[in-house]
C-alpha cells in the first residue's frame, strides 16, 4: 500500500515537533515546509529527525523544503504558519498578519495538491480556517482546524490531575471558538464513564474550566517568546491519524457548520467524525439554555472576528 504524504507548513516549533509526532507514528512521509528566508532550517530538521528514525525504529522519509513543489500530492497538510503570540497578546492579536500568511500559504498548497485535507493550527484559529477554506476553494469538508483536540487535552489532564487518576479515562466535549470563551461542558465529561458532576464539586470544575480557557495563555506568560508547542503539535498530529488510517474518530475540531447549533456559515469546535474523507459527521449534541448561551456568545465572537478580515 502507497505511504501517505503529509506536509507540514512552518517549520518552527509546533511544525517540527509535529513532524516529529508523524514520524514517530509512521503515519507517513513527511514534508516540513518553510520560507526561504530561513532556508536550511526545514532540511536541517528533517535530516535531524531523519536521523532519529534508526534509533527509534520508524521507517518514513523527511524532507525539508523552501518551495511547495516538494509537498506535491500531499494527502495532508497541516498549517502551522503565521506567527505565535507573545505574553500580553491575545489570540485575536495576530489576525491581520496571519491572514495573509495563511491565505498565501493555502493558495500555494492547494496549486501542488488539489485532493489534500487541510489541517490549520494558526491563530486566531476560527478566522484562520475560514481564511483557509476561503483562499482553496475546497468543500468544508476538508478543511479542519485544530482547537477543541487541545483544549480538551488540557482539560483532561487538569481533571486526572485533580483526581489522581489516569489522563487515559477522562473522556471531555468541548465547544464553541478556540478563545477564552470556549465551552467545556462538564455534564458530557466522564471518568470511566463516571460523570465528572458525580466526582467533583461545582466549585473545582468551575477552577478547572477556567484554567483550560487559559490554558494557551498559561503557557506563553511561562515560556515568554512564543506560545505552546508539544500539545498543540500532539493534537494535530492525532486528527492527521484518523484521516490517514479512516479511523473515523469523535474528535472536537473547529468544523464548518452551517445549520449545526445555528452557526450560520462559520467554524467553530464542534464534536465531528474524522475519517478519510475528513469531516464525515458533526454532532450534534442537546444543549440546556446556559450551555445554549455560552456557545453562542462564543460564535458571535468568530462571527466578528471573520468580519474584519478582508478575504
Ligand atoms: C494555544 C495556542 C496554540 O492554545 O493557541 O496554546
Amino acid at each position: 500500500m502507497k505511504r501517505a504524504k503529509i506536509s507540514i507548513i512552518g517549520a518552527g516549533n509546533v511544525g517540527a515537533t509535529a513532524a516529529h509526532w508523524a514520524a514517530a507514528k509512521e503515519l507517513g512521509d513527511v514534508v516540513l515546509v518553510d520560507v526561504p528566508q530561513i532556508d536550511g532550517v526545514p532540511q536541517g530538521k528533517s535530516l535531524d529527525l531523519s536521523q532519529a528514525a534508526p534509533i527509534e525504529g520508524y521507517d518514513v522519509r523527511l524532507t525539508g523544503a523552501t518551495s511547495y513543489e516538494a509537498t506535491a500530492n500531499s494527502d495532508v497538510v497541516i498549517i502551522t504558519a503565521g506567527l505565535a503570540r507573545k505574553p500580553g497578546m491575545s489570540r485575536d492579536d495576530l489576525l491581520i498578519k496571519n491572514t495573509e500568511i495563511v491565505k498565501s500559504v493555502t493558495q500555494q498548497v492547494v496549486k501542488y495538491s488539489p485532493k489534500s485535507i487541510l489541517l490549520v493550527v494558526s491563530n486566531p484559529l476560527d478566522a484562520m480556517v475560514y481564511v483557509a477554506y476561503k483562499a482553496s476553494g475546497f468543500e468544508p469538508q476538508r478543511v479542519i482546524g485544530m482547537a477543541g483536540v487541545l483544549d480538551t487535552a488540557r482539560y483532561r489532564c487538569f481533571i486526572a490531575a485533580e483526581l489522581d487518576v489516569s489522563v487515559e479515562d477522562i473522556q471531555a466535549l468541548l465547544l464553541g471558538g478556540h478563545g477564552d470563551d470556549m465551552v467545556p461542558l462538564p455534564r458530557y465529561t466522564s471518568v470511566a464513564g463516571i460523570p465528572l458532576p458525580e466526582l467533583l464539586s461545582e466549585e473545582k470544575i468551575q477552577a478547572i474550566v477556567k484554567r483550560t480557557r487559559s490554558g494557551g495563555a498559561e503557557i506563553v506568560n511561562f515560556l515568554k517568546t512564543g506560545s505552546a508547542y508539544y500539545a498543540p503539535s500532539a493534537a494535530v498530529v492525532q486528527m492527521a491519524e484518523s484521516i490517514i488510517k479512516d479511523k473515523k474518530r469523535v474528535l472536537p475540531c473547529a468544523a464548518y457548520c452551517d445549520k449545526q447549533y445555528g452557526v450560520g456559515g462559520y467554524f467553530v469546535g464542534v464534536p465531528v467524525k474524522l475519517g478519510s474523507q475528513g469531516v464525515e459527521q458533526i454532532i450534534e449534541v442537546p444543549l440546556t439554555t446556559d450551555e445554549k448561551k455560552l456557545m453562542d456568545a462564543s460564535v458571535d465572537h468568530v462571527r466578528q472576528l471573520v468580519a474584519t478580515i478582508q478575504i
